[in-house]
C-alpha cells in the first residue's frame, strides 16, 4: 500500500495536483484506503487535456457569432394536413411492429444531482402525481409495463445512476419488486473531479476528493463499459429510447418516434418543442457548420435568446425535449473504449462545498470552481442521419427541474391534472374546467390503465359502464 500511495503522489505531483494529499497523514488506515482507491480512479492526462480544453470550450459557445450558426432546422413537424396524417400514421405502425418485434430498448439518466430542486433523496423518488403520488420510477416504470401488456414483450429498461445516488435508487427499486417489471438494469455513470479557478482539484473534505457525475452524456461510456451493453447485442435490439427521469408526462416507447427513426434510418433522434418564452430553460436547435447540433441554455448568450425572426417570432425557438432514438452501433460508436469519437466537455462555473487550508469546510456563496459534464445530444455531431421530430407539449413535456415556479412539482401536477381532463373531455366525459383547461378538483389515469390518449380513447370507449368523475377520481 505504501508504494501505492508514493507512486500515486508522484503521479499527482508529475501533474500539479498533489495538494489533494495533504491531510492523508491525519486519516485512518480504512479512511485512507478508500481516498487512494478514489484518487487511483483519476485519469490525470484527460482531466489536464480538459483544463487546458476550457478556454477554447467555453469560447466556442460564449465567444459564438449569431453568423456561426443558423436558426434553420430541418425538422418533421406535427401533422396538420391529411398526406402529414397518413405519413404519422404509416410511422404508427413501424413503429408498433418494431414494438413487437422487440428492437427496443429503454434507456433512462437519472445520475444527476437535482441541486436546483433541492429534494433530498434522488429525484426518481420525488412523489408527483396528482392523487396517488405516485414517484417519477413508478410513473415511467408502469408506463412500461403497459407497453410490455399491450406488445406482448419485456423491455429491457437501463437506468444511469451515478456514485451518489445508485445504492439508493437500487434499493428503491428492490423495495418496490420492480414494479412488476423483469428486466431492470443499473449502472453507474462515471465520476469527474471538479477544480477551483486555478485549475486545481478540491477536495469535498480531509478524505474525500469532490467528484461529480459527469453528464447526462456520461451514458455511452458507461452504459458499454458496464457490460449490461451486451444483452442489447444478444436480444437483437438495436433502438434504445432515451429520455431523463425528470419528465413524467414523456412517452417512454412512442411508435410514432421510432416509425420515423426507423423509416429516415437515423442513428440520433431527437423530439423538440416550441419554446413556451424566451427564458426556458432547454437546449435549442441550430444548424452550426452544417449540422444539426443543440446548444444548451447555460451556454446561450442573449443575443440567441430574444433575437427574432423577420415575422417577429423567436429566432432560436426549436426547444429541445432531451427524448431521444440513438442506434445501438452508434452508442458502440461513442462509447467504447477504443472509440475515437468523443464528447466535448462543458465547464459549468458552480458553487461546490469544500474544505480551506485548514481543513475547515467552507459552504460557498457564489461559484467556487468548475464542474465537467458533457451532454448527450452533443452525440448529435457524430450521426451520419438524424432527425428532429415535433412532439405535442401539453402531451409529452413537463419536466421537473425547481422546487417552485416554473418546471416544479406544482407545475408538473397541474400539467398532468390538463391532460387527464383532455383526455376524458374527448371522450365525451363532462368535468367543469377553467381557461388553462384545468378541472376544480385533483383527477389521475393509472398509465395501466393508458399511458397515452389513442389507447385511453379506445380503453374508456369499450367500458360497459363509466365511471363518474369527481374529485379524487382514478382511473386504473
Ligand atoms: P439536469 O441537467 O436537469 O440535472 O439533468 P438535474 O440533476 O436533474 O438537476 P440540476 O441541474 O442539478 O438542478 C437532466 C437529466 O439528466 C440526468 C438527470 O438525472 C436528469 O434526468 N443527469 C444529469 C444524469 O443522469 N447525470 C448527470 O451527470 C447529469
Amino acid at each position: 500500500m505504501k508504494i501505492i500511495e508514493r507512486e500515486l503522489l508522484e503521479r499527482f505531483k508529475h501533474y500539479r495536483q498533489a495538494h489533494v494529499f495533504r491531510f492523508i497523514s491525519e486519516l485512518d488506515e480504512l479512511a485512507k484506503t478508500e481516498f487512494l482507491r478514489q484518487a487511483d480512479a483519476i485519469n490525470l492526462q484527460k482531466l489536464s487535456d480538459k483544463i487546458r480544453a476550457l478556454v477554447p470550450v467555453n469560447k466556442k459557445y460564449i465567444g459564438l457569432k449569431l453568423e456561426d450558426i443558423s436558426s434553420q432546422v430541418n425538422f418533421i413537424g406535427l401533422p396538420n394536413n391529411e398526406s402529414d396524417e397518413r405519413r404519422w400514421e404509416e410511422a404508427y405502425r413501424i413503429g408498433e411492429d418494431a414494438l413487437r418485434d422487440g428492437r427496443v430498448a429503454i434507456l433512462t439518466a437519472a445520475g444527476g444531482q437535482g441541486t436546483r430542486l433541492g429534494y433530498k433523496e434522488s429525484k426518481g423518488i420525488l412523489a408527483v402525481t396528482p392523487v396517488k403520488k405516485k414517484t417519477l420510477f413508478q410513473v415511467l416504470a408502469e408506463k412500461i409495463r403497459f407497453a410490455e401488456i399491450k406488445y406482448g414483450q419485456k423491455f429491457h429498461w437501463f437506468l444511469m445512476t451515478s456514485a451518489r445516488n445508485h445504492e439508493e435508487i437500487v434499493e428503491f427499486f428492490d423495495q418496490n419488486e420492480l414494479f412488476g417489471l423483469e428486466h431492470v438494469h443499473f449502472f453507474s455513470q462515471g465520476i469527474l473531479p471538479a477544480i477551483d479557478f486555478s485549475g486545481k482539484i478540491m477536495l469535498e473534505n480531509k478524505h474525500k476528493i469532490a467528484m461529480y457525475p459527469d453528464g447526462h452524456g456520461g451514458i455511452f461510456n458507461a452504459f458499454v463499459s458496464s457490460g449490461l451493453f451486451e444483452i442489447l447485442e444478444r436480444s437483437n435490439i438495436d433502438i434504445i429510447s432515451y429520455f431523463q427521469v425528470d419528465n413524467p408526462l414523456v412517452r417512454c416507447l412512442d411508435p410514432h418516434f421510432i416509425g420515423f427513426h426507423i423509416k429516415q434510418r437515423s442513428e440520433m433522434s431527437c423530439r423538440m418543442v416550441i419554446k413556451a418564452y424566451p427564458e426556458e430553460k432547454v437546449g435549442i436547435f441550430c444548424t452550426m457548420y452544417g449540422k444539426t447540433a443543440v446548444v444548451e441554455y447555460s451556454d446561450l448568450i442573449a443575443d440567441f435568446i430574444y433575437e427574432k425572426d423577420t415575422g417577429g417570432h423567436l429566432k432560436f425557438r426549436v426547444g429541445n425535449a432531451a427524448i431521444h432514438l440513438l442506434a445501438r452501433d452508434f452508442i458502440k460508436s461513442i462509447g467504447d473504449d477504443n472509440a475515437i469519437r468523443e464528447l466535448p466537455v462543458h465547464a459549468a462555473r458552480k458553487r461546490i462545498p469544500t474544505i480551506d487550508a485548514h481543513g475547515n469546510p467552507i459552504e460557498p456563496e457564489s461559484a467556487n470552481g468548475v464542474k465537467f459534464e458533457t451532454f448527450v445530444f452533443d452525440a448529435l455531431q457524430f450521426a451520419e442521419n438524424s432527425l428532429v421530430l415535433e412532439v405535442d407539449r401539453r402531451e409529452n413535456f413537463s419536466p421537473i427541474k425547481n422546487l417552485q415556479g416554473i418546471d416544479s412539482p406544482f407545475t408538473c401536477r397541474q400539467d398532468q391534472l390538463r391532460l387527464f381532463t383532455r383526455w376524458l373531455l374527448s371522450a365525451g366525459a363532462e368535468i367543469p374546467v377553467d381557461a388553462s383547461g384545468l378541472p376544480p378538483f385533483d383527477i389521475e389515469i393509472s398509465p395501466l390503465f393508458a399511458e397515452n390518449k389513442r389507447d385511453f380513447l379506445l380503453k374508456w370507449n369499450a367500458l360497459k359502464s363509466k365511471p363518474a368523475i369527481c374529485s379524487g377520481s382514478y382511473i386504473s
